[in-house]
């Protein structure tokens, strides 16, 4: 039986830094975040996983809390902010919360929902309720900025082929992390991106230490009409990544 992803016990919270490094795909995220808040200015992050961005973005000065659902992640988070120095420790905060039913009472300058984070959730109700939580956190004239996935590739993904790693990464001691798409489905209508995928801890030998499916669910659609819905309107055109999901960015009215 697969579990969720990020869930207690899964290798994608486990391994999430390893995984996310090794995804090329990514490369040049913090910057562009960086870029749409003022110098020392506060951000709020949905989603903010194992604080991969929340600590690049405290280092280079801004305020910022981080906001994830999963224990799991968050933990990490708090063990990377940690071993940070003090100033840049200062400078984060993380809470444990679901970002389509918060509030936190204050506002900020950039509320950020970084690697695709919107699309673990539907595009429905969930979406609704998500841009009220990212409107209601925006200062006047602050920015949002989601980052979702290219709907089209959703919907072009290829069947999998369950015995080849699409990952294959060293760990300590010889092991290695290797990844594997098992089962893959697209629903349209919903707009609906299921997959199982496992992750296997491979001795040097060859035996398999540790086996884990687990399921991986997007959901993709314009972002536009339900920031608008909120109080937003579009500030750019949305900002590739990778040429796998962009940016989007939006400005409260
Ligand atoms: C792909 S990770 C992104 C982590 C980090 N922001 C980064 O860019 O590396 C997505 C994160 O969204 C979190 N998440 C999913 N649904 C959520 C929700 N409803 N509320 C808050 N966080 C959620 C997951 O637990 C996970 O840590």
């Amino acid at each position: 039986m697969a579990k969720p992803y990020y869930a207690p016990g899964s290798l994608s919270a486990a391994y999430y830094d390893l995984i996310t490094d090794a995804d090329v795909r990514l490369r040049g995220d913090e910057e562009i975040y960086a870029d749409l808040v003022p110098s020392g200015g506060c951000v709020l992050e949905l989603g903010a996983g194992t604080g991969r961005l929340t600590a690049g973005l405290a280092a280079r000065g801004v305020r910022i809390v981080g906001v994830d659902i999963s224990p799991a992640m968050l933990s990490q988070a708090r063990t990377r902010a940690a071993a940070l120095p003090e100033d840049v420790r200062g400078r984060i905060e993380l809470v444990r919360g679901d970002m389509t039913a918060l509030d936190l009472k204050r506002t900020f300058d950039l509320v950020m929902a970084p690697f695709f984070t919107l699309a673990h959730v539907p595009a429905g109700a969930a979406w609704k309720n998500t841009f009220a939580v990212v409107a209601k956190h925006m200062a006047p004239g602050a920015l949002a900025a989601i980052h979702l996935p290219r709907l089209e590739l959703m919907q072009r993904a290829p069947p999998p082929q369950p015995d080849l790693p699409v990952m294959d990464e060293p760990l300590p001691n010889g092991r290695r992390l290797r990844m594997f798409v098992k089962d893959r489905s697209f629903r349209p209508g919903i707009n609906r991106l299921e997959q199982v995928i496992e992750y296997a801890v491979i001795e040097p030998s060859g035996q398999i230490l540790q086996r884990s499916p687990e399921r991986l669910t997007y959901y993709m659609t314009d972002p536009t009409p339900f920031a608008e819905a909120a109080g937003l309107e579009p500030d750019r055109e949305p900002i590739n990544i990778g040429d796998v999901g962009d940016i989007w960015v939006f400005r409260r009215v």
